[in-house]
């Protein structure tokens, strides 16, 4: 399958190496079209698999689009791929609204709304699923870093989208406990616990893995 992926940072590359190495073609997109970090995924990657480009080249490529951009720029770096190439698609977004323009940790939308909502009605015709913004980059193509079945979960309006996100992230990925919460607009809920993630973060040590495991009787 030919897959676009945006965003050149860990999580873009991470996302893009894990398909090249399923046997999917890859094409990750960044705002400049010769990015050093994608430039040197490919060259690293080899072969004709693994390629780079600007939003809108990985957009216009992939049968499904990842967006792995920074949260407060992911609307610009959506609009700079193009609604055009992003219609009828899944689009997969793994990004948080983080924002980095104050000392202070917060997010750029959140309570009555979500960048996964955000996203949705500013691309009508994409059909958003959130999912893997939970965790750290290293465990979303390996759940399986951290023993016993923790969770991923899945948000979006568009029920085949969901289902094909979860085939996804179950037969490619390797994610055993896979939770639908509903509707886009569950990606508040996944969004605002990441400040409860950073916070965990700084408990444990930088070396141990940490994702959420629900447990019920
Ligand atoms: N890192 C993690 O472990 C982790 C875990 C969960 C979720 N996430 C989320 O996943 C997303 C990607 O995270 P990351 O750590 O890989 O990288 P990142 O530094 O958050 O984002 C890198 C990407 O954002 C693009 N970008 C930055 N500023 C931009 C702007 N003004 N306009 C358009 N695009 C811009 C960059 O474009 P260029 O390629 O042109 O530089 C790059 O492709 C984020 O939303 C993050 O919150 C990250």
């Amino acid at each position: 399958m030919e897959i676009g992926v945006l965003g050149t940072g860990l999580v873009g590359r991470t996302i893009g190496t894990k398909l090249f190495q399923l046997g999917h073609e890859v094409l990750l997109g960044s705002r400049d079209e010769a990015n050093p970090k994608a430039i040197a995924w490919a060259k690293k990657l080899g072969g004709h698999h693994a390629l780079y480009g600007n939003f809108r080249n990985a957009a216009a490529f992939g049968e499904i689009v990842f967006n792995c951009t920074l949260g407060a720029a992911s609307l610009d770096a959506l609009h700079q791929a193009g609604a055009e190439n992003l219609k009828g698609k899944i689009l997969i977004d793994v990004s948080n609204p983080f924002d980095y323009s104050t000392e202070q940790l917060s997010l750029t939308v959140c309570n009555t709304d979500s960048l996964g909502e955000q996203i949705q009605r500013a691309f009508p015709e994409a059909r958003v699923v959130k999912t893997l913004n939970t965790m750290n980059f290293n465990l979303m193509v390996d759940p399986d870093k951290i023993p016993g079945r923790t969770n991923v979960f899945v948000s979006g309006n568009d029920l085949n989208a969901k289902g094909k996100v979860t085939m996804i992230l179950r037969d490619w990925f390797g994610w055993k406990s896979i939770i639908d919460l509903g509707d886009i607009t569950t990606s508040r809920g996944v969004e605002m616990y990441m400040i409860l993630w950073v916070s965990l973060r700084r408990v444990f040590s930088e070396d141990e893995r940490l994702n959420i495991k629900i447990m019920t009787s």
